[in-house]
């Protein structure tokens, strides 16, 4: 993994050290206050976004995550300069130079190509590779390609690299009325940025509403961008020549406070959480609370859990403001002890299920349908080796480790460091007994694995 710290790439090569497992001791109670991070999805688009200005951006409350390094190594490779100070990120896109960002680095994190967008937007011309499929579906970009064509984009695809152009000597993408077919954030977000700097109007219809295509939004609007209906169905973006420089803090991440309302309540834990924006997380707060689940907004930007007897429900993941995809391995975690029946249907990703075999690992009850999954509540989990199947599997393989009697062991922790900053940390300090260790020492007594943290 290549790091970016201001203009020096830094090489911490992860890919040397021995594969790590992580350890956790069960039937734990949190307790206390835990800080959410930025928002990851919400972090990745906007990165793209400074493409769009021929100058510096400075975005705050950027989480420290592998997926940010690996769009960070995206945007090098495309000229750009990048400096990192904490949570803060400095990027000028002043020069960019070149359209093609290298196979190498795209095909590590399907967000990199969101870059399509700015670029053709900034240059007339793009190359960026196909993101490979992942884990939880083939992950198709017909979306994006084709709100690029309705701007006058030409588009073809060659040996898994998409070429755009705009025909024509002025170089400009024209705006255009575009329907989407599915509201789908990315091609929302890739359509919405290429349209900042198109001629004339462009409207979206059926637009992606998640928070993070609002924050999008707000970033480029910050920038001079002429944006409304952002949140809504339909968004209407008015061209403009070009954008400014803008200092923008992202939104707090509330697929990461999601999760940790989950720890909390599979654990039967009072523990509060901030900053959050409440109303990102309604679907997620409405469900736990009619599990039995207590969730008051005791501050502003902040939400305090007050555990309960958690019975089942039934869950259907949908586009927001619908029921998040991002949450529903989690709360299948939490689902799997909550006393009756309950059904959970994906119906945003064709394979992300895959999770439910490691939850059987662990004595749940669950049986597959399709897309749906017919859980019933057991009394109690047993710690068990799982391997994470994707990022938001990863950490409900977590929570579900903490509540379980005796220890889990999680392999696949990859999945884990791209997608939440300092999980472990952040959970040892509400009181959790996790540790990384090699697999050797898998069978170390607690106070050994504590040890061999500090060496
Ligand atoms: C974003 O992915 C998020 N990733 C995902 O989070 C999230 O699960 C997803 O939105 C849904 O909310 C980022 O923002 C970086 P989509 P995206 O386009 O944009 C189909 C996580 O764990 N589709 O809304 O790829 C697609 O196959 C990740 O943080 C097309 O058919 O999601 C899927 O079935 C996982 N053609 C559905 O739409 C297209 O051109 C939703 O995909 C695009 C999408």
């Amino acid at each position: 993994m290549v790091c970016f710290l201001e203009d020096r790439a830094i090489n911490l090569s992860t890919e040397t050290q021995p594969p790590s497992v992580l350890k956790i001791w069960g039937e734990t109670q949190l307790n206390g206050q835990v800080t959410i991070s930025g928002a990851k999805n919400s972090a990745l688009a906007i990165m793209a976004g400074t493409l769009l200005c021929a100058d510096e951006c400075r975005l705050r409350n950027i989480p420290s995550l592998v997926d940010i390094n690996h769009m960070g190594d995206v945007l090098n490779s495309l000229g750009l300069k990048l400096n990192r100070n904490g949570d803060t990120l400095e990027i000028n896109a002043q020069e960019i130079t070149t359209s093609k960002p290298p196979y190498e680095l795209v095909s590590r994190l399907r967000a990199s190509f969101f870059v399509i967008g700015p670029l053709l937007a900034r240059l007339g011309v793009a190359r960026v590779p196909l993101p490979g499929g992942c884990a939880i579906g083939a992950r198709p970009v017909d979306l994006h390609v084709r709100g690029l064509e309705a701007m006058g984009a030409k588009v073809r695809i060659e040996h898994g690299i998409v070429y755009a152009d705009i025909p024509g000597s002025n170089n400009r993408l024209q705006g255009a009325e575009i329907y989407l077919d599915y509201p789908s954030v990315g091609a929302t977000e890739t359509i919405l940025m290429a349209a900042t700097l198109a001629e004339g109007e462009t409207r979206i219809e059926n637009a992606a509403r998640e928070p993070e295509v609002v924050d999008l939004a707000n970033f480029c609007i910050a920038m001079g961008a002429k944006i409304q209906g952002a949140g809504t169905n339909t968004i209407t973006i008015s061209g403009v020549k070009s954008l400014h420089s803008v200092d923008y803090p992202i939104i707090p991440d509330r697929i990461e406070a999601g999760t940790f309302l989950v720890a909390g309540a599979i654990t039967h834990s009072e523990i509060s959480l901030s900053p959050v924006v409440p109303e990102h997380l309604t679907p997620v707060i409405a469900k736990l609370r009619a599990m039995g689940v207590k969730i008051i907004a005791d501050a502003p930007n902040c939400l305090s859990l007050i555990p309960g007897t958690l019975h089942g429900t039934d869950i259907e993941t949908l586009p927001y403001p619908g029921f998040p995809t991002d949450m529903q391995a989690q709360l299948m975690a939490l689902l799997a002890l909550s006393e009756g029946d309950s059904v959970i249907t994906e119906t945003v990703f064709e394979n992300r299920l895959r999770h439910v075999a490691e939850f059987k690992r662990m004595g749940a009850d669950i049986r597959l349908k399709g897309q749906q999954a017919i859980i019933r509540g057991v009394s109690m989990l047993t710690g068990a080796p799982v391997v994470a199947t994707d990022l938001r599997a990863s950490a409900a393989l977590v929570v579900a480790g903490l509540a379980a009697k005796g220890i889990t062991t999680i392999q696949g922790l990859h999945h884990l460091d791209r997608g939440y900053d300092n999980l472990e940390d952040k959970l040892r300090g509400l009181g959790a007994k996790l540790q990384r260790v090699s697999i050797e020492e898998t069978d170390l007594p607690a106070e050994e694995l504590i040890e061999a943290e500090k060496r």
